[in-house]
Formats: structure tokens, sequence, C-alpha cells
């Protein structure tokens, strides 16, 4: 059964194009906690570091940890060179979120 996570499998490493179900299923069989851990496993993370956030959010939910979005985006935020799909995820990186008023 697939969820409405799955079913949208984006390629979330744009460096060395891994999809958000590779990266996943090698954090679900190797029950990997660490970003390193999954680059060694799929490559991704690999290159510019831009999804290191994500991949943190998707170990964090294998684990069934739920590290506030603040605290995500205060330890990679400043790693992003890609925002690639990162908007999905977090408000920050949303390119067309409204002006704050
Ligand atoms: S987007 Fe994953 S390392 Fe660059």
């Amino acid at each position: 059964m697939k969820d409405s996570a799955t079913e949208i499998d984006e390629t979330i490493c744009q460096c060395y194009q891994v999809k958000e179900s590779t990266i996943r299923s090698c954090i679900e069989s190797g029950n990997l906690t660490t970003i390193e851990e999954v680059t060694e496993a799929c490559e991704a993370g690999g290159g510019c570091h831009s999804c290191h956030i994500l991949i943190d959010l998707f170990i964090d939910e294998h684990q069934k940890k739920s590290t506030p979005m603040e605290t995500l985006v205060r330890e990679h935020a400043g790693k992003v060179k890609k925002k690639g799909i990162l908007g999905r995820f977090f408000k920050k990186f949303k390119s067309d979120a409204p002006a704050a008023k």
C-alpha cells in the first residue's frame, strides 16, 4: 500500500539523482542513523550537501523522532545550495511563498 508521501517520488539528491523511495528504503533496510551511512548506501548526500536536511528528516521519521523543523533548518540551512524540492518539506525554502506583511 502506498501513502501519499511515496506516490510523489521525487529526486531528493540532485547531485546523484537519488529518489526519495531509494533513500527511505536504504534507511529502512539498513536501519541507518546517520547521513554518512545513507551516503555510503546510496550516494545521496555525497555532493553539495543541499539534501542533508531531507536525509536527516527521513532518518528522523524512520526512528519515529520528531526533531522540530526549526532545528533541522538551523543545522542544515547553511549547506543548502540547491533549493530543489525543499519547499515541499520546509516553508523556509518555498520560493513562491507570499511575502510576510
Ligand atoms: S543534492 Fe544531494 S548532495 Fe547535492
